[in-house]
């Protein structure tokens, strides 16, 4: 009798640490995910001239935003999930939009600092990536979002359930933002071109978040996805055979890349001249 007491008792004292230390955790990872951060706004002057319009429709269309917020940028539910329910908010000014309220200042603070107007960091939102854009065209990009249709699309906000806030408490890898911010310097002040120049401007937005900052390989914020190679291997491939790799996936080998972890079939959008100063980039690295 004893001996059972003794048993349940301390069965009871190891489900109560457990869900005590389940609690402490999820309530770290809630905080991590609620915390405020309102950065200083690194701001730029954005016009309605069609030209930055026109730029920002191609920084749109060549660096993804549509994969997440949908073709016409009324958003979407991406997954209905037991960590998460996981949404791209509706960028438009139309019904349930952003575009309805956000000022230029909230437009760049989410897209360069990946935070919302509530001081939130953007999950899922890969602004580590987009920081790297240049004044001219973060600008552009915000210029080309508030000239778009509105489309009635209500969404519900993104949220982080009990099992997302215990995964978030225990596990680094799932970050905001804010978080995934990498320590290196924005490229300024190269011109547009098919120069190596530009080819590096270009690898610092697109490539370095996944390839590292050296593009000598790195692993990708998700923390799903295979390490992402060292690319000093592409001048041995040829101009053409680089070309070919954005519309095949495959390097000259054969070998497939997933296009789940590496996005050749988005960057195809960039064109020749973009994917031939990356070529002349790549080239210069040793
Ligand atoms: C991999 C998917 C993905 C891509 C690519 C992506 N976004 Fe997002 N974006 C999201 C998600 C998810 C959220 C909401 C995150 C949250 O609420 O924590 C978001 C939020 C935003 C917000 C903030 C909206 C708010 O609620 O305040 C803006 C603005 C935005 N994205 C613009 C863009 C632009 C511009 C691009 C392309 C340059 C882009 N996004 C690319 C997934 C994506
Ligand atoms: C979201 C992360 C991510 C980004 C952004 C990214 N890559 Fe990759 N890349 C990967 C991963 C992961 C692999 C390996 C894929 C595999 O093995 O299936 C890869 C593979 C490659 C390969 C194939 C190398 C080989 O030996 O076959 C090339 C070339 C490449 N990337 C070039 C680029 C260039 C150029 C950019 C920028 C325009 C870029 N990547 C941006 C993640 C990324």
């Amino acid at each position: 009798m004893k001996a059972l007491k003794w048993i349940v008792g301390t069965l009871v004292v190891l489900i109560v640490a457990v869900l005590a230390l389940a609690f402490v955790m999820m309530n770290q990872g809630f905080n991590r995910f609620d915390q405020d951060w309102s950065p200083d706004v690194e701001m730029v002057s954005i016009t309605d001239d069609p030209m930055a319009i026109e730029l920002g429709r191609f920084i749109s269309e060549s660096h993804g935003c549509q994969g997440c917020h949908m073709g016409d940028y009324s958003g979407q539910v991406m997954a209905d999930a037991p960590p998460f329910l996981m949404v791209a908010p509706n960028l438009t000014p139309g019904e349930g939009g952003v575009g309805a309220t956000y000022s230029d200042e909230d437009w760049v603070r989410a897209i360069r600092h990946g935070v919302r107007p509530d001081g939130r960091g953007l999950m899922i939102m890969p602004s580590e990536a987009y920081y790297y854009l240049s004044d001219e065209e973060t600008a552009a990009l915000v210029s080309y979002l508030k000239s778009l249709d509105p489309v009635d699309n209500p969404l519900p906000e993104f949220e982080l359930r009990p099992l997302g806030q215990f995964i978030m408490g225990v596990d680094k890898a799932m970050a905001t933002a804010p978080e995934l911010m990498p320590d290196r310097e924005r490229v300024t002040g190269a011109i547009r071109g098919v120069s190596a120049e530009w080819g590096h401007y270009r690898a610092s937005v697109m490539c370095m978040v996944c390839h590292g900052g050296n593009l000598q390989g790195g692993q990708p914020p998700n923390p799903d996805s295979p390490f992402a190679p060292d690319l000093r291997v592409v001048p041995g491939w040829g101009l053409d055979g680089f070309r070919e790799y954005f519309e095949t996936g495959a390097n000259p080998s054969g070998r497939a890349s997933d296009a789940e972890f590496m996005p050749w079939d988005k960057f195809a959008h960039l064109g020749d001249d973009e994917i031939e100063a990356l070529y002349l980039y790549l080239e210069t690295i040793d």
